[in-house]
Formats: structure tokens, sequence, C-alpha cells
């Protein structure tokens, strides 16, 4: 999609991070945009900002992880907006832990806000794109997604399935011809709020985390990496934003981690054993 005026998009997450920094980027292009979170006060902030600078902005309270949640995101975006052209499946938490001392409960947290979500909103809004004729779907996986890195396990599988998702739907959309593109960002490390995950973590949820010395360790770790090394998220809006102009798939927003795909490669076709190299 060449040009963004007048437009409307969808972004999940919007409240912080990459989703906001998103969000305001594609504000910046002039198109409509429609921020979706579930913290609503930090919702309703980002909004706020965004209209008091002559935006067009509104905010819709939404839990990803529930379809019927997505299913109303994308019916109250249309009724504001008449037709949505992009849609950026972005919202996500992380859990950290060995396998065996991650619960259950911790699996079904992390894949549903991090991979039914995006299954979710791709079914949700592809139907509303190709009506409107021409757009752009942009779902966020992570490096994680590409090289597992040991203790977040069901991170790691919940983005390896949105990869596998947005290849397929970037396959399916080439052979129809299809005017729509597909894009799978996979961030290396973004200084957001992400390490913080919990926050948003469900009660019932709650009550069965037990929480380990292994995922106190990711906690101070992945802090200290996000704050003083992460990339600036609005540094990643410009990357999304280039690849919905140039129809680019892979957003690996890290190059140095071009080396270490490399390397799995490699392993991969050597019949080798596992490479070394892994990040957060
Ligand atoms: N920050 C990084 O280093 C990094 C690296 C790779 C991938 N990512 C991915 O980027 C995406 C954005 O995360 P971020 O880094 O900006 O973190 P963030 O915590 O700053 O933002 C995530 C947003 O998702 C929202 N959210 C959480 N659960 C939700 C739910 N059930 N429904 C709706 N919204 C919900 C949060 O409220 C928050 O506003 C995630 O998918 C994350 O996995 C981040």
């Amino acid at each position: 999609m060449k040009d963004f005026h007048h437009k409307t998009a969808v972004v999940t997450g919007a409240a912080s991070g990459i989703g906001r920094a998103v969000a305001t980027r594609l504000a910046h292009e002039g198109m409509n945009v429609v921020l979706a979170d579930i913290e609503r006060d930090a919702l309703a902030a980002v909004v706020e900002e965004l209209t008091d600078t002559g935006y067009s902005a509104i905010g819709i309270p939404t839990d990803v992880s529930k379809w019927d949640d997505v299913q109303a995101l994308a019916e109250q975006a249309v009724g504001v907006f008449e037709a949505v052209h992009v849609v950026h499946n972005n919202a996500g938490v992380v859990t950290a832990g060995r396998i065996e001392e991650l619960s259950i409960a911790d699996y079904e947290w992390v894949l549903g806000v991090d991979l039914w979500s995006v299954i979710y909103g791709v079914k949700a809004f592809l139907p509303l794109i190709e009506k409107a004729g021409e757009g752009h779907i942009i779902n966020t996986a992570s490096t994680a997604g590409l090289v597992a890195t040991p203790h977040i396990a069901p991170y790691n599988i919940a983005k390896f399935g949105v990869v596998a998702l947005t290849e397929t739907l970037a396959r399916e959309l080439a052979v129809r011809k299809s005017p729509i593109g597909a894009s799978v960002l996979c961030p290396g490390a973004v200084n957001t709020r992400i390490v913080k995950s919990e926050r948003n973590r469900p009660v019932a949820s709650q009550a069965t985390h037990k929480g380990s010395a292994e995922e106190d360790r990711f906690v101070t770790f992945s802090s200290k990496l996000l704050a003083e090394q992460g990339l600036d998220p609005m540094a990643v809006a410009d990357q999304v934003v280039h690849a919905i102009r140039m129809n680019q798939f892979w957003i690996l927003t890290h190059p140095d981690w071009k080396r270490v795909l490399q390397e799995r490669v490699a392993a991969l076709v050597a019949d080798d054993a596992l490479s070394s190299g892994f990040g957060g």
C-alpha cells in the first residue's frame, strides 16, 4: 500500500511500546487510527495525546485473547471509519521459567495473547481489508519466532506460530494475486514495558503462577538489556511503515540477527547440533 492518507489502521497493544509507536507513526501518515488495548487508562491517555495533536484516533478497550472482543473491535472500527485497510496484530506478553516449572496457565495466557489473538485478528480483519480493496496485515512475532530462546517456551511457541501463520497468509495472498500485503515483524530488543507483562495477567492465571529463580533472572537480565540497548520503538515503527509501503514480508529490526539465522539454517542443512547463538 503506497498511499496512507485518510485510510484506516487498527493497532493492538497500542497503549504502550511498539504498538503505541506504530499507531502514532500511522497517524503521522494521515491515517485514521483505531487503538486497541486491555489497559484502559493507558489507552485513553495515548488516544488523548493523539487527538490533542489533531490526529484522527479512537481507542477501543479490547482483550485480544478473546474472539468476541476482536470481532467487536472489527465491527466498531468499520462502524466509525467505514473501512479498514491496515491491521497490526501486535499485543503481546511474556513469562519465563524452565519447562518443568511452567504451569498450564502460563501456556494458556501467553498463547492466548500472543498467538490466538493473531489468528483472531487475521480471521476478523482479512475479509474487511479485502472489501476495502487494498491494504496490509502486519503481525508481531519476535526473533524468538525464528530461534528458540531458553526459559520462555510459551513465548517461543506462540511466536513461531505467528511466523507460520503470516508466511501462510502471504503465500496465499500471492497465489491469488491479491492487492493486500502481509509482513511479520521480528524485533530483537526494543525499549518497551514487555518485561512487565505480569501487569496484564488475568487474576485466575495469577493464582497458579508460582514464579521461579529463572523468571527472576529473566526479568533482571531483560529489563537491563531493553533499557540500555533496546531500540527506540519509533525506529521500529519507521520500519513497519516502510514495509507496508514496499510490501516487504520480513521485518527484522536488528540486522545482527542475520548471522544467528544463518548459523541456524547452516546447522539444519548440515544435520548438525543446535547452533549456540540465541538472544532475548
Ligand atoms: N520489546 C521487545 O524487545 C520485543 C521483542 C520482540 C517482540 N516484541 C513483541 O512486540 C509486541 C509489543 O510489545 P512491546 O514490547 O511493545 O511491550 P509493551 O508491554 O510495552 O506493550 C504491549 C501492549 O500489549 C497490551 N496487552 C497485553 N495483553 C493484552 C491483551 N490481552 N489484550 C490487549 N492488549 C494486551 C499491553 O497492555 C501493552 O500495552 C509484543 O507482541 C511483543 O511480544 C517485543
